[in-house]
């Protein structure tokens, strides 16, 4: 008998396939991709149609329900060539569509999962995302949060968004589910792929800072290799927060958590891009300010060096610069950015008398940008780096003077 050594080969790849499959069927987490979160692994295809999802295990390592399809990068969609963010694959969902992974995770720990995720018509989108315990006695615990895929903040389609919750088991089901109602067109339906997990830590205020994660250096998982950032979206007040301490006060938009690697960044890896005008607020409410005593807030505002608000745009008209606003109490400061695109900070600062608690601190930009590669990706002024400290009163100091 002659035995055809490809063939061979191919069997003992797919025998390997299915015993990685069979010993990994739970994703245990380290920070970054889900397995098979980007959809390369191919589909089984007996559950497959064409390009349609027939069989709920077509997708290795996930479980899908509805009408899902499995796009291919450079697939055309009506006269649009679809491209895909993460290699050459990403799930289409259909009205009450969703996809499910089983992950094992630390109870009690806090995670920020990251997706990229494509409007295919000009509507708006929402998609909710659930983690729900599958062991133990959290059956009742499950999370949900509704994530608006309205805005496109990048020119390529695609924007990355993160969502946050803690773990309330050792083994979650991750739920995406794609559910538009009546009015919306069935053919419309977000594309997505490049799904992602970080435990997050919780840094709390210390002897320097009042606040928690001033300086955003913890926050959702950034794709290394990606170049636009993740955007948190807003959230209610009593979910967890992708940006520790902080809280993404809108109706539908969110801000961009950014990196040095890409962006300009006033100090460390990290920083929040502020790109939705005053329809955004960043937010951090401080319960240990007492009424009546004085305190210091410092931040610096900056220029990511992405091209926003450079000098002028090809039609000849001229940036009006950015501004950041920031409020802490009941005093407020606006600080101006005229770095013309190149990148540079300021530091803003207010000292004020708190006259409640808890003390709000808010961050916001008042302006609306775009990048002036005429891309339409919005854009805005960085902020990083804050600080709240309390100060002598100042009569008091200006006597010591
Ligand atoms: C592919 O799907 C078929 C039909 O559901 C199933 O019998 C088979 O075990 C699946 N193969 C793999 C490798 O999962
Ligand atoms: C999200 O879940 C809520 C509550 O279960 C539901 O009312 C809403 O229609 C869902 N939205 C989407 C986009 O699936």
């Amino acid at each position: 008998m002659v035995i055809d050594k490809r063939s061979v080969r191919r069997a003992a790849l797919v025998l390997l396939l299915v015993c990685v499959a069979a010993a990994r069927a739970v994703s245990a987490v380290g920070d970054g991709p889900l397995l098979n979160g980007n959809f390369e692994d191919p589909p089984n295809q007996s559950q497959m149609s064409g390009s349609v999802v027939t069989g709920e295990h077509a997708i290795p390592y996930w479980k899908t329900s509805g009408h899902i399809e499995l796009i291919c990068s450079g697939q055309k969609q009506g006269d649009m060539v679809l491209t895909v963010p993460d290699r050459t694959r990403a799930l289409w969902l259909g009205n009450g569509a969703s996809i499910e992974q089983q992950i094992s995770l630390t109870p009690g720990l806090y995670y920020s999962l990251t997706f990229s995720a494509s409007r295919t018509c000009s509507q708006d989108e929402m998609l909710n995302v659930t983690a729900a315990p599958v062991s133990g006695s959290g059956g009742s615990l499950a999370q949900t949060g509704e994530l608006p895929v309205q805005t496109v903040y990048t020119s390529s389609g695609w924007d990355s968004y993160s969502w946050a919750f803690k773990a309330e088991a050792g083994l979650v089901s991750i739920i995406i589910t794609h559910n538009c109602g009546e009015q919306e067109d069935p053919a419309c339906g977000p594309i997505v792929d490049a799904f992602a997990i970080k435990t997050l830590s919780q840094p709390e205020a210390t002897g320097d800072n009042m606040l928690r994660n001033g300086d955003f250096e913890e926050g959702p998982y950034i794709p290394p290799e990606s170049p636009w950032g993740v955007m948190v979206p807003p959230m209610d007040e009593d979910h967890v927060s992708p940006l520790p301490g902080w809280k993404i006060m809108s109706y539908k938009k969110s801000v961009k958590y950014v990196d040095s690697a890409h962006f300009a960044v006033p100090r460390g890896a990290c920083a929040v891009e502020l790109v939705s005008g005053v329809e955004t607020a960043l937010l951090q409410e401080v319960y240990t300010t007492v009424e009546g005593s004085w305190y210091r807030l410092e931040f610096s505002a900056g220029d990511a060096a992405n091209g926003c608000a450079s000098p002028s745009y090809d039609d000849g008209s001229s940036s009006p610069g950015m501004k950041v606003k920031a409020y802490a109490g009941p005093s407020e400061t606006t600080v101006d950015i005229d770095f013309r695109g190149a990148g540079g900070s300021k530091r803003g600062k207010i000292e004020f008398r708190a006259t409640a608690s808890p003390t709000r601190v808010v961050l916001l930009s008042l302006g609306y940008h775009t990048k002036s590669d005429n891309s339409g990706t919005l854009c805005g002024p960085v902020v990083d780096d804050v600080s709240l400290v309390p100060i002598p009163q100042p009569y008091a100091r200006r006597l010591l003077l």
